[in-house]
């Protein structure tokens, strides 16, 4: 059996790593019995639905660490290893999830179980799809990961307000007043989401990114009603075409990423031509905003150690932080030089997603805030060990950069921040011994207890 998705519920499963629900549940509770639970979900029955729906599957760093079967740590140093030994995709004409074809008038979105994932978004929305279109001026499969707002049985929106390589391809065929032919592969293997959700090099497929992290071919085959290729071994596919009508239709709002509310878009809309299943289908769901945001902090750290390493900094250890939704603000525990702290701060800022970097030696754990918090207050002096630039390149999501005062088009900006709190040069690290008690070594509790 090619790796799938149901290989990774199967694995989780057996390691008691994940729970299945039995009784039968309201779609409409998905969203809030994923994010009450303290294990990924499968629910088996969903009233008035033939799909069980599964979800929550890289809600926290270690369910995502856990789904990829990688360690926790090691989350931005495995995903460049799928970009090192990229390997091309194949085509198979016998595809699992193209099991059950439903064209035309059969084309039904309401047999699906697509939930509310917040409580005022503007509708239901798929959360799970890998989108597949050609890429004519890069010369290959372009995949990315969109929401999708339900709208009717065969039309969703699809949120292309950000730029991307399918909104791209989107503005070629809209100017020549033509549909852009996609597929939504839904419940793919977590490799192939992850790198859908990272940007590739310009001429690259993240499919053969997906590639390299399983070490074999990611199987595709030829849609249904086009010639747009489709993951083989994913749950559910939709085929259709997003229509050249331009950022006309009102979608969201949404509860995003960033773990707040992006207020109504403007957006195309997605026509459905034909969907297509396994016979056993799972409908996945990636629950808003923590499944989203933890899915980003591979390629994020992934980055951050790349640029280091190019800046000619020792790295020790990266990480994302939780609070800046695992994108925005990054730790990283370095061997210093004299002057290492600042220069890795340069490189680190130099990120376009990074807005803060805090910079620490390698005997302190990233991994705990009490930790950082303590390099923070006992090796920083605020007025030399912390830069600010002005004027940054920013994202709209961020409310303090006030998008909605600009001019329509213009892009906002940001200011950045770099604290180094390394030990300062002239500083001997003996100043920073830490407390062990007397004979530590010498009694145990047991002993005495
Ligand atoms: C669950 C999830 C949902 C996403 N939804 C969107 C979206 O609706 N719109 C968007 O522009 N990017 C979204 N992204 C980010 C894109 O997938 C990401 O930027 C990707 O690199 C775009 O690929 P492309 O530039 O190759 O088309 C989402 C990412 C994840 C993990």
């Amino acid at each position: 059996m090619a790796d799938s998705l149901r290989s990774v519920i199967d694995r989780l499963s057996k390691a008691g790593e994940l729970r299945h629900v039995t009784k039968e549940v309201d779609a409409r509770y998905i969203s809030a019995l994923l994010v009450k639970a303290d294990k990924p979900l499968v629910f088996e029955r969903v009233r008035g639905f033939d799909f069980p729906v599964v979800g929550g599957l890289y809600w926290t760093r270690q369910r995502l660490a856990a789904a990829l079967g990688w360690p926790e740590a090691e989350l931005g140093l495995r995903f460049p290893q799928g970009i090192e030994r990229m390997v091309d995709p194949v085509l198979v004409d016998k595809a699992p999830s193209q099991e059950v074809v439903r064209t035309g008038a059969d084309v039904d979105l309401t047999t699906l179980p697509i939930p509310f994932l917040g409580e005022k978004d503007g509708g239901p929305f798929i959360s799970a799809g890998v989108v597949l279109a050609h890429d004519e001026e890069q010369g290959c499969v372009n995949a990315g990961v969109y929401r999708m707002m339900y709208r009717s049985p065969r039309q969703t929106s699809i949120d292309l307000v950000t730029v991307s390589d399918l909104r791209r391809s989107y503005e070629r065929a809209f100017q020549r007043k033509e549909p852009l032919p996609i597929t939504v592969s839904i419940g793919a293997h977590p490799y192939e989401i992850l790198s859908a959700a990272f940007k590739a090099p310009p001429g690259v497929s993240e499919l053969k990114i997906a590639g390299g992290l399983h070490g074999s071919p990611v199987r595709t085959a030829r849609a249904k009603t086009s010639d747009v290729p489709v993951l083989a071994d994913c749950e559910v596919v939709l085929e259709g075409e997003i229509a050249p009508i331009g950022w006309t239709v009102d979608e969201g709002p949404f509860g995003d990423f960033a773990g707040m509310y992006t207020e109504l878009r403007w957006n195309p809309v997605f026509n459905i031509k034909a969907i297509t299943y396994r016979k056993d289908a799972v409908f996945q769901v990636i629950q808003m905003p923590w499944e989203n945001a933890w899915l980003g902090a591979a390629a994020t750290e992934a980055q951050v150690w790349e640029v280091l390493k190019r800046a000619g900094v020792s790295v020790a250890a990266v990480r994302v932080t939780e609070g800046s939704m695992c994108r925005f603000s990054v730790l990283a525990a370095i061997r210093k030089r004299a002057g290492g702290g600042k220069n890795a701060l340069m490189a680190i800022l130099s990120l376009p997603d990074t807005k803060h970097a805090i910079v620490v030696d390698e005997d302190v754990d990233i991994s705990d805030p009490v930790q950082v918090e303590s390099a923070l207050t006992f090796r920083v002096q605020a007025d030399r060990d912390v830069i600010i630039i002005q004027d940054a390149q920013a994202k709209h999501i961020d409310p303090s950069v006030r998008a909605w005062e600009l001019p329509k088009g213009e892009l906002p900006v940001t200011a950045k921040m770099g604290i180094d709190a390394t030990i300062p040069e002239r500083v001997p690290p003996s100043h920073y011994e830490r407390i062990r008690p007397a004979f530590l070594n010498e009694v145990n509790l047991d002993q005495i207890i």
